[in-house]
């Protein structure tokens, strides 16, 4: 029943869009859908998130009370209006900002109270990391930046496991070459390739096709639903874009800090429509509270 791969229905698959080649881009298994496997526990878990940037008067209330299970071997994306909180949400779970009351747990691991060496260790090895602007290394090969958690965790790097992996997200034989010859598409496949080299337990995206044209950016989601489907990876992806939300089996809705909505399994048309309620509902509320000028 849920052997559907994904985009599905009108607007996913505009017309020029790339599909992955015959296969898929990690090879010709069956891809296994997140939802056929058993679910027996969660990648990520957040109870009861608070975070606050400012104090008093002024203070902006980011993520007010977010609770939510990631399960293993899913694909979520996170929407909401600018400054809903999905930065926020994702450095939280990621353990790169704490939240000032609640829990984060990767997998069995609390990283609320842990001491800041010791996330950092969970973030190289258990983490992966695709940001909108690729975040390489610029004087480093494409080798290098890919082996480049390895190397800082103090783990054995194996070139042929580097050089696997780059043929798994399209780059063959790119490795020698620095950042900057490569295209924004390239550049965002070697970092999905940093993303996936320490197998880590969830890949965190922020944004990963802002900066990439539609063909380009189908590519690479195309890459990160396979990571989930063909690897087991676990993904969360915040983005804009109806169109990227779509290869996901989950979109999650921030609204004012909240999650007010989520969806399964849809189509960008239903994701884009949604969003419009959300803005329209939101905006309204704000308008609401707003004092009105004039008064007293
Ligand atoms: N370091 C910070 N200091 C003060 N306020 C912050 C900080 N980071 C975020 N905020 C505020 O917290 C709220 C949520 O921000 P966040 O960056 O999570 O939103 P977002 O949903 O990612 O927005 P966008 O879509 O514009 O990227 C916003 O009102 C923002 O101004
Ligand atoms: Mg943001």
């Amino acid at each position: 029943m849920f052997g559907r791969s994904r985009p599905q229905g009108p607007g996913t698959a505009a017309a020029g869009e790339a599909t992955p080649p015959a296969g898929g881009y990690f090879g010709g298994q069956e891809p296994m859908r997140a939802f056929d496997r058993p679910v027996t526990d969660a990648a990520v878990l957040l109870r009861d998130v608070h975070k606050k940037y400012g104090r008093g008067s002024t203070a902006t209330h980011a993520l007010r009370g977010v609770s939510i299970a990631l399960p293993r071997g899913s694909f979520t994306a996170i929407m909401g209006p600018s400054g809903s909180g999905k930065s926020t949400f994702l450095q939280c779970s990621a353990g790169l900002d704490r939240p000032d009351s609640g829990s984060v747990l990767l997998g069995d691991t609390e990283l609320t109270r842990m001491r800041e060496n010791k996330l950092s260790d969970v973030r190289l090895s258990r983490m992966g990391f695709v940001f909108q602007h690729f975040n390489l290394l610029p004087a480093l090969t494409v080798h290098q930046n890919v082996e480049l958690p390895l190397k800082l965790a103090g783990k054995r790097i194996d070139r042929n496991k580097t050089e696997e992996i780059l043929s798994r997200v399209g780059l063959p034989d790119r490795g020698h070459r620095r950042p900057g010859e490569l295209s924004g598409g390239q550049q965002q496949r070697v970092a999905i390739a940093r993303a996936l080299v320490t197998e880590p337990d969830v890949i965190f995206a922020d944004e990963p096709t802002g900066a990439l044209d539609t063909t380009t950016a189908s590519e690479v989601l195309a890459l990160l639903r396979e990571a989930v489907d063909q690897l087991g990876s676990t993904v969360v992806m915040v983005t804009h874009e109806p169109n990227a939300a779509a290869w996901a089996d989950r979109v999650l809705f921030l609204v004012d800090g909240e999650i007010s909505d989520e969806l399964t399994l849809v189509d960008s048309e239903e994701i884009a429509s949604r969003m419009r309620e959300l803005t329209r509902t939101a905006n309204r509320s704000k308008a609401a509270a707003a004092p009105v000028r004039g008064r007293a």
